[in-house]
């Protein structure tokens, strides 16, 4: 550890966790009754996926999930997040119950508590059954519906021994990548499907939260958004107003809503997209919460883009910063401005860095270990920066790299690499990379530093 990180300011009971999801890892696509997800149907379809990779095999999670817990134990994490794939527990999208799709989070869950780990249960990361999109998608208001019905059943199975759920995954992603952008399933391109896609995801996760909390009393329930600080490329008022228009597209949008503030009236105006509102909606949709995830990888700095697409304001490349494989710029300042803008702004009671991580070609080396130190010190300054938001009041109640393993990086395949632990696809053979011992390091110096302080 180097010496600038003071973990001390993170709470004494701060969850140390990793993060994963259902279709990144998992593999055994056909298995025990799943269905086809628009994942699945995205990444089979030529040229969507860098190499035309898919998720047919990924990690093989499905079958080595004891092996991943007991890397989870070598890290020294207390905590893990993993999402469930809706097409193995609904396989119709909605419907009858697949019990050996919920057999086998059923035993992931018994293997985490036994291994001394928590486990925070997200119910979608973007992995909608097939069946639902041909009905319509997230578009279609039924979907949310189908959303919360799907939650209950996870709910119902899991919820007597997991207390930590969140509805959804960056809904952003779901809207804007995967209906307006079409960079992600289900690869759309229409600003009008886009936004009732994310009025409904909204729409679903209030249900959702409501289903969970009924099935689950006690249940500790967030949504995760993924956010980032958004900075005018100039001072001209081009670019200013640029800037304000992407902070409503990334942030205020999905924040807003589900604080009972509504939709933003300037995005409202920047889409000219009417929403699909009914009366009760918005209620719905700001059921109170427990927690908010907060996922964080970059800053975004932008300029005026007057004919891109909606939000007409584009992110530009600043010569001379640090940018990881992914080729997103190194800015941990931007998580600590995060943190303190969900505790001032929208009075957070509870954040957990749901996700944080980064992607660098690595290379196994001959002796077999996997030296990746840029990896290590981005963790270890965004880490840095949580201490810090803790230090000035943000109430950060853990932190979840991502990724425990290397995994399908969605629309960028196997080729980037988010593990602190390196997957060889291969032959499923796992390495704890060097960035995997780092965390570790970071663990035990933290529980150290507590320690140190209370006697
Ligand atoms: C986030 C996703 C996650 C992973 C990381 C790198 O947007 O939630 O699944 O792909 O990015």
């Amino acid at each position: 550890m180097t010496e600038f990180t003071d973990l001390a300011a993170l709470p004494h009971d701060f969850a140390w966790g990793t993060a994963t999801s259902a279709y990144q890892i998992e593999g055994a696509a056909a298995e025990d009754g799943r269905s086809p997800s628009i994942w699945d149907t995205f990444s089979h379809t030529p040229g969507k996926i860098d190499h035309d990779d898919n998720g047919d095999v990924a990690c093989d999670h499905y079958h080595r999930w004891r092996e991943d817990i007991a890397l989870m134990q070598q890290l020294g994490t207390n905590a893990y997040r993993l999402s469930v794939a809706w097409p193995r527990v609904v396989p119709g999208g909605d419907g009858p119950v697949n019990t050996r799709g919920l057999d086998f989070y059923d035993q992931l869950v018994d293997g985490l508590l036994e291994a001394g780990i928590t486990p925070s249960v997200t119910v979608y990361h973007w992995d909608l059954p097939q069946v639902l999109q041909d009905r319509g998608g997230w578009p279609k208001r039924d979907t949310a519906h189908h959303l919360a019905a799907y939650a209950s059943a996870v709910a119902e199975r899991l919820g007597d021994r997991v207390s930590h759920w969140a509805t959804l995954n960056e809904p952003l992603c779901s809207a804007w990548i995967g209906h307006l952008e079409g960079r992600m399933a289900p690869g759309l391109t229409d600003l009008t499907a886009a936004v009732r896609a994310s009025y409904h995801l909204l729409l679903g996760h209030g249900l959702a939260a409501q289903a969970i909390r009924a099935a689950a009393p006690g249940a500790q329930i967030g949504i995760v958004n993924n956010l980032s600080t958004v900075a005018p490329a100039s001072d001209s008022e081009a670019d200013l107003a640029a800037a304000r228009r992407m902070d409503g597209h990334t942030n205020r949008w999905w924040l807003d809503p589900v604080h009972g503030r509504g939709f933003p009236a300037d995005m409202l105006d920047v889409y000219g997209v009417e929403l699909p509102e009914r009366p009760g909606d918005m209620e719905t949709i700001a059921a109170p919460l427990d927690w908010l995830g907060l996922n964080y990888y970059f800053p975004a700095v932008v300029t005026d883009d007057p004919t891109g697409p909606a939000p007409f304001a584009r992110q530009i490349a600043r010569p001379g910063v640090r940018r990881t494989g992914m080729d997103w710029e190194v800015d941990a300042n931007g998580l600590e401005a995060l943190l303190l803008r969900l505790t001032d702004e929208y009075g957070a009671r509870r954040i957990y860095v749901t996700e944080n991580g980064s992607a660098y070609p690595d290379t196994v080396r001959a002796d077999g270990t996997v030296d990746d130190p840029e990896r290590a010190r981005y963790l270890e300054e965004h880490l840095a920066a949580c201490a810090r938001a803790a230090g000035k009041g943000a109430p950060l109640a853990g932190y979840f790299a991502w990724s425990l393993l290397d995994n399908f990086e969605w629309a960028y395949g196997y080729d980037k690499r988010f593990g602190l632990v390196h997957v060889d696809y291969a032959t499923q053979r796992r390495t704890v990379k060097g960035s995997g011992h780092h965390y570790a390091g970071l663990i035990r110096a933290h529980a150290a530093a507590r320690s140190g302080r209370a006697a």
